[in-house]
């Protein structure tokens, strides 16, 4: 399983990441988006001997994975499946008073995305579910389902930075009366069809920024955010270092922005780390990500 994991998974600016977090063998650290355990592995190697690992993981299957591959650094790491967001009270609940650095790596995992049946992809004919933790109430066909045209504008246009938010919001509340929005391919078709074809993004696809904004509202990914830049500077030692990768451009000024305000940090980065040519080329999922570094004074 551990092999399946790691090639399901690539993490993303591995050297960038262990350079902005400098872990040491008697540190401890917490990757608050633990996913398959790509991160954590190389924080654990290189804090061997006896650095230590918290990862938070909120999917379940991810979680086992996780566990599964990182099982031999034994009681070097421990898996909390929470939110990232409830840092503070998890830490406590396991008596770590405070953490030589904090890394998240916002985002879908591949297993959640490239798999396709869990809804996260609108090239893959799947429930229109995309929640991450599996325990959540709400999913995306429930929100497109309950939300009125207002607030799903809203959602679109705050969340997935959709010019055409008004208009896809009244096809989508008109197509519904007709048949329930219930899978990935009809609303990826709804979208297509309520977006004029000269309004069509050259680079991505026409339903790439609803899906993303149904995401983030299923999840309360922006929330989450905005907790765990309050609570990560408490979190951390004096010194310790806290990185953050975003994948889109509404994550990156949250955190810009978080980072430049709070007067327990100093930042490590003026400007984001972006992934090399090289990465990209082997790993397009890395083309997006920004990586941002802060050091608590
Ligand atoms: C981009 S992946 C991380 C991949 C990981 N760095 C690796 O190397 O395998 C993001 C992961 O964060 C998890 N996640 C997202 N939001 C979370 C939250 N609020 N709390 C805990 N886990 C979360 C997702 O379920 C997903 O598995």
């Amino acid at each position: 399983m551990a092999q399946n994991a790691a090639q399901l998974h690539v993490p993303v600016m591995v050297g960038e990441v262990l350079e902005c977090l400098q872990p040491k063998p008697d540190g401890v650290y917490v990757d608050g988006t633990l996913g398959l355990g790509g991160h954590g592995l190389a924080i654990l190697e290189k804090s061997a001997p006896s650095g230590g690992l918290v990862g938070f993981e909120w999917d379940r299957e991810a979680a086992a994975y996780a566990a599964d591959r990182l099982t031999g650094f034994k009681e070097r790491v421990r898996i909390i499946r929470a939110s990232y967001a409830d840092l503070l009270q998890e830490l406590e609940e396991i008596g770590v008073e405070g953490v030589d650095g904090l890394l998240v790596d916002l985002g879908v995992s591949s297993l959640q995305f490239d798999r396709g049946e869990r809804g996260f992809s609108f090239q893959v004919d799947a429930p229109l579910d995309m929640r991450m933790n599996q325990d959540l109430k709400v999913t995306a066909a429930d929100i497109v389902a309950r939300s009125n045209e207002g607030e799903l504008a809203d959602i679109l246009y705050h969340y997935g930075e959709e010019r055409q938010a008004r208009r896809i919001a009244r096809f989508i509340c008109e197509a519904r009366v007709v048949e329930p929005v219930q899978t990935t391919f009809q609303l990826a078709n709804l979208v297509k069809k309520a977006v004029p074809r000269r309004f069509h993004p050259d680079r991505i696809h026409v339903a790439t920024r609803t899906f993303q904004a149904l995401r983030i509202a299923v999840n309360r990914e922006l929330d989450n955010l905005v907790r765990l830049l309050e609570d990560g500077p408490e979190a951390l030692n004096p010194g310790g270092r806290f990185c953050v990768i975003t994948f889109h451009s509404l994550e990156d000024r949250i955190v810009k922005q978080a980072f430049r305000k709070d007067s327990r940090l100093k930042l490590l980065t003026k400007k984001p780390v972006e992934p090399g040519a090289d990465e990209i080329a082997v790993n397009p999922r890395a083309r997006s990500a920004r990586l941002r570094g802060a050091i608590k004074i």
